[in-house]
């Protein structure tokens, strides 16, 4: 799936953003950027202009990983045919906004935040666009805390970006609740940071004990393997458009964002891989040698010789987040 926005939602943004001083924007964006950095939360978000800002800056990453995402779900679930979906704490409507794509069974689509200003404009971007389900879709303000138990569920529950502005001692409650309203997968997503990736493992594990199943990133339900300082996380990278250059103040073309992820299924629907791949391979004339998290819950740094042709050939096309099949595998291999 393209990580890039739709054309009809770039037009829309656009469109919002006509007119706009592009010096006042900045100065939103980078009180933003600021917060979100020292582990505040999306409340700095108190007007309209605000919640543009974000769009602006922060909306084309977390969409390109989401993206990102639901190819990783896709690949590892290809039976997996949501028809209902409930986006939790959901801004301006990002992760709809790229499920729809991934998944066109999608009909019914449920959006929970409690920002008004996103929601707001998480309603100008849904209901801009020609698709049925988003034009339909529910955009209610509420606190998810107190209003999940009181509500019904969806096949796709999904939480991006989410759990980092929840108290850490309610965030266990966080991921029942979650569950609780998921029918068939949950996925939640968050920075690729330490402190995302640890928020990740600990839903992850909580959710396991509870009778989840990994989908992906994980080719196994055991305890991560990943020992800190290490943590588990992939990156997608995205164009940067004029407007958002102008608004960061950046020349760089392009920006690589980092994100951690776990989607979690109520039944099996992992279609069985060997190996997720955990870092960029390392190439070289002689070897190419990759991290990888195996199927049996353990880190394994493979090697491949280039001698041994097959190996090598098929280990110089694998990718960061890529899930792989091993059995060409080097004879080489350490694990930890
Ligand atoms: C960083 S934004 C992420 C938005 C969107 N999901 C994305 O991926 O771009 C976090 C969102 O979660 C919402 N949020 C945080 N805590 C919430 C809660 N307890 N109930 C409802 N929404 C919440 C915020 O209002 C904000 O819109």
């Amino acid at each position: 799936m393209d990580p890039a926005l739709p054309p009809d939602l770039s037009a829309t943004l656009d469109r919002l953003l006509e007119g706009r001083s592009r010096k006042d924007l900045a100065r939103r964006a980078e009180a933003l950027s600021n917060a979100y950095r020292s582990g505040g939360g999306s409340d700095i978000i108190t007007s309209d202009e605000d919640a543009l800002a974000y769009a602006l800056v922060r909306l084309p990453a977390t969409y390109a990983a989401v993206a990102a995402v639901l190819d990783a779900v896709r690949q590892a679930a290809p039976g997996l045919e949501p028809a209902s979906l409930m986006d939790v704490g959901a801004g301006p409507g990002t992760a709809s906004l790229a499920a729809v794509t991934a998944f066109p069974t999608l009909a019914d689509v449920d959006l929970l935040d409690r920002n008004p200003h996103l929601q707001k404009l998480a309603k100008t971007l849904l209901h801009a666009g020609d698709h049925a389900a988003l034009r339909a879709a529910r955009c209610d303000r509420v606190d998810a805390i107190t209003s999940l138990p009181g509500r019904g569920g969806a096949d796709l529950v999904m939480a991006s970006y989410v759990a980092g502005e929840i108290q850490t001692e309610r965030l266990a409650g966080f991921a029942d609740l979650l569950w609780a309203r998921t029918a068939q997968v949950l996925v939640m997503i968050e920075p690729g940071t330490p402190a995302g990736y640890q928020r990740i493992a600990a839903m992850r594990s909580r959710l396991i004990a509870a009778g989840a199943r990994v989908i992906a990133p994980c080719p196994h339900d055991k305890p991560c393997p990943i020992v800190a300082p290490d943590w588990c996380h992939f990156v997608q990278r995205l164009a940067r458009s004029r407007e958002h250059r102008l608004v960061k103040g950046v020349e760089l073309s392009y920006e690589d964002e980092k994100f951690a992820y776990v989607a979690l299924a109520r039944s099996e629907l992992r279609r069985e891989f060997d190996a997720r791949v955990l870092s960029p391979p390392h190439v070289g004339k002689v070897e190419v040698t990759a991290k990888l998290c195996r199927h049996d819950g353990r880190i394994a740094i493979d090697t491949a010789a280039r001698r041994h042709r097959d190996a090598y050939k098929a280990r110089k096309g694998w990718r960061w987040g890529d899930a792989v099949t091993t059995e060409t595998s080097g004879p080489d291999d350490t694990t930890s």
